[in-house]
């Protein structure tokens, strides 16, 4: 039997040398030290040795185990290793890696952003709504009469079925009124349309944020201190603004608001960057016939409404002299952002 279990170690430690893939390894491995292999076969047979022989044979046997164990192991690893190095033959591992281009957010994105997080801080939440409107939200509820120019058909992009695409984030604020009572105060960012030729100045689609805030005892100083602190959060605190009267249908009184250009650097002039106004009691009238409830009760609630767009705000604080550079997509202007 010694003589069995050593010609049976230098067999099978050559095999194992020779052994050139995994699979001839493992193979290897099951025929010598698997339930049938031939060493477990030899194991079996100790039951019949005799005491002399028993301790010597059972030593023999274990290290021959152990032997083949070892070698099989190693073996493994060497394949292994040399499968690697198959792998990298001819790659120049210390060459400089490819860098992936890093992105960033669209610059009227990032001042969307900004924006939200500043009138979060005065307590304004997120109010969203659908793109696609029906006339009422769009116009009446916001008391824009019929006759309107902005109604018009070739001012606003119509559906066959009636409905529209909005005109301006406004209707987030009717939207918003038809199903929470007051006190409300909201921001709504989003997507606005309209029949424009497309030029230095104006998108067909662009972007607005429009607020409102409904209470008790909502004054225009709450409308001013609002926007006013807005606007010097965006533009530095020296920033000048005047609110000059105008006309917008929602509000009543409304106002437009200006910024002088010299807090960005460039000549002594106005430049108009908002709309705003005092809620207009005709509206709350139209959203509790709509509620069918008094919720919007206009003795006892006002309120104040802005809006401004986005697109116009980025062209100001960048200095971009033509809006379309927004929408072109041309990464030699975006990544200066
Ligand atoms: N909707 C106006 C526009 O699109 C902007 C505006 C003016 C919004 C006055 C308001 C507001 O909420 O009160 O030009």
């Amino acid at each position: 039997m010694d003589l069995q279990l050593q010609q049976l170690a230098t067999t099978a430690l050559a095999e194992i040398l020779a052994a050139t893939a995994p699979e001839t390894v493992e193979a290897i491995r099951i025929q010598y030290l698997g339930r049938s292999g031939s060493i477990s076969v030899l194991s079996e047979g100790m039951k019949s040795l005799g005491k002399d022989d028993k301790p010597r044979i059972g030593k023999l046997l274990n290290d021959t185990r152990n032997s083949v164990t070892t070698a099989l192991d190693q073996r493994k690893l060497e394949l292994a290793a040399h499968a690697d190095a198959l792998a990298f033959a001819g790659v120049d591992t210390s060459l400089p890696g490819i860098a992936t281009p890093q992105g960033s957010l669209h610059p009227i994105t990032q001042l969307q952003d900004r924006a939200i997080q500043i009138f979060r801080r005065m307590g304004f939440a997120l109010a969203d709504g659908p793109d696609i409107e029906t006339e009422w939200h769009c116009f009446d509820a916001l008391n824009t009469p019929a006759d309107h120019p902005a109604r018009n058909e070739k001012d606003t992009f119509y559906l066959p079925d009636g409905r529209l695409l909005r005109t301006h984030t406004s209707t987030i604020q009717i939207r918003t009124m038809e199903k929470c009572a007051p006190p409300i105060r909201i921001i709504a960012p989003g997507a606005a349309y309209r029949r424009d030729e497309v030029d230095a100045t104006h998108l067909a689609q662009f972007n607005q944020m429009e607020g409102l805030y409904v209470a008790e005892g909502v004054s225009i100083a709450d409308l001013k201190g609002t926007l006013e602190f807005f606007f010097r959060e965006l533009f530095g605190p020296d920033a000048q603004f005047r609110f000059r009267p105008h006309f917008f249908p929602l509000p009543e009184p409304s106002f437009e608001v200006d910024i002088k250009a010299t807090a960005l650097g460039s000549a002594d002039r106005w430049l108009e960057i908002a709309g705003c106004g005092m809620v207009d009691p005709a509206v709350f009238h139209s959203i509790n016939l709509h509620r069918n409830d008094s919720a919007y009760d206009p003795e006892k609630f006002t309120g104040f409404a802005f809006g401004f767009g986005l697109d116009r705000l980025a062209m100001i604080m960048s200095g971009t002299p033509d809006i379309r550079a927004f929408t072109e997509n041309d990464l030699r202007f975006l990544s200066q952002f």
